[in-house]
């Protein structure tokens, strides 16, 4: 059994099966406090060092917000132009200063492995929220929260899932680390949609290959949508060598509602990890999708909440502890 307890979470390669259904169970257990009907306190005097050198709406206020639900202070750093690393400071010495400040760390950083680098320095647990275009293992627990949420409704779980995943798949790494995550279930179909340049790196491919999965790759949507899951995702233009080189990709797969009506089963879920690109030119998820039930994408980025509180609690060894530190609930937001 992992111990989570004082654990950096840089990959989802340090997980299995039985972490990840821990993960899950504990996210679950956090709805009460995320929907404002009771209030946990539990990390009351704790503090969260934010480290965003990367840009990010919902990870960076995820992160705080769920340290916040569970009663702990949230300290953030926004841009490298803002921070002493643009001093030609090392991310060890940066490490090392923050985590005496902090009791936990949560990072993005816009170059690979940079994270990993990072909590070496660190003398407490460190959280991947995204290192270029390599993991975004909290990303990928809260699309598997959120597949397994959506399939319950169908009596399917994380077994024998049919699952497409179309658009960047190069260079986006919250593709990556699901694929990963996925390859640990059983008898998983993944239909990987891609421009050819954009294609999923092949250690991912293999991964789930390795594993007896089936992977189909492939550049068309016509034929290939019929699946209980679509997880699109954007051109990560930030990754290409220009503006233009990105503008080649986007467009290509745009889902809207009457491609859904034509390819897709009655109820496929639609996922993105957002932001979506809504400009006319690349149009990922037209908003006509928007009135479907089976548009899932707020309510998985509402999981990561959830997802986040978790694993605060896990790493800093309260997770049995929430019930304890329970408080009223006594304002009112009509939260809806
Ligand atoms: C993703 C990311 O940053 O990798 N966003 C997110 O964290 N939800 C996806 C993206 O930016 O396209």
């Amino acid at each position: 059994m992992m111990n989570f307890q004082g654990s950096h979470i840089l990959s989802v390669s340090q997980l299995d099966r039985e972490a990840i259904a821990r993960i899950l169970d504990i996210s679950a257990n956090m709805a009460p406090y995320a929907a404002r009907q009771k209030r946990c306190t539990v990390l009351e005097g704790a503090i969260l060092s934010n480290l965003f050198f990367e840009p990010s709406t919902r990870t960076r206020v995820s992160f705080g917000s769920a340290f916040n639900l569970l009663g702990g202070y949230v300290r953030e750093t926004v841009g490298q132009e803002n921070s002493s690393l643009s001093k030609g400071e090392s991310l060890f010495d940066t490490a090392q200063v923050i985590s005496g400040y902090s009791d936990v760390i949560a990072m993005r950083h816009p170059q690979m492995h940079s994270v990993e680098k990072f909590a070496k320095g660190s003398t407490v647990p460190v959280i991947n929220g995204g290192d270029g275009a390599n993991e975004h293992p909290t990303q990928a627990l809260l699309d598997l929260f959120t597949i397994q949420s959506e399939m319950m409704h169908f009596h399917k779980g994380l077994d024998n899932l049919d699952i497409v995943l179309m658009g960047d798949l190069k260079h986006g790494r919250t593709v990556h680390s699901l694929s990963k995550l996925l390859s640990l279930y059983n008898n998983v179909k993944v239909t990987m949609v891609s421009p050819t340049a954009l294609q999923m790196p092949d250690s991912v491919v293999s991964a789930l290959e390795d594993s007896g999965h089936q992977v189909i790759i492939t550049d068309t949507m016509a034929g290939n949508l019929s699946c209980d899951v679509i997880y699109q995702t954007r051109i990560q233009q930030e990754r290409f060598a220009s503006k233009d080189e990105a503008d080649l990709y986007r467009g290509h797969f745009s889902l809207n509602k009457s491609i859904y009506q034509q390819y897709c089963r009655e109820n496929t879920v639609i996922m993105h990890p957002l932001p979506r690109d809504s400009r006319p030119e690349a149009n990922e998820l037209d908003s006509d999708l928007n009135d479907l039930d089976s548009l899932a994408i707020f309510r998985q980025a509402q999981n990561g909440i959830l997802v986040r509180m978790a694993l605060f609690a896990l790493t800093l060894g309260v997770e049995d502890q929430l019930t304890q530190y329970e408080k009223e609930v006594n304002w009112h937001t009509n939260k809806r």
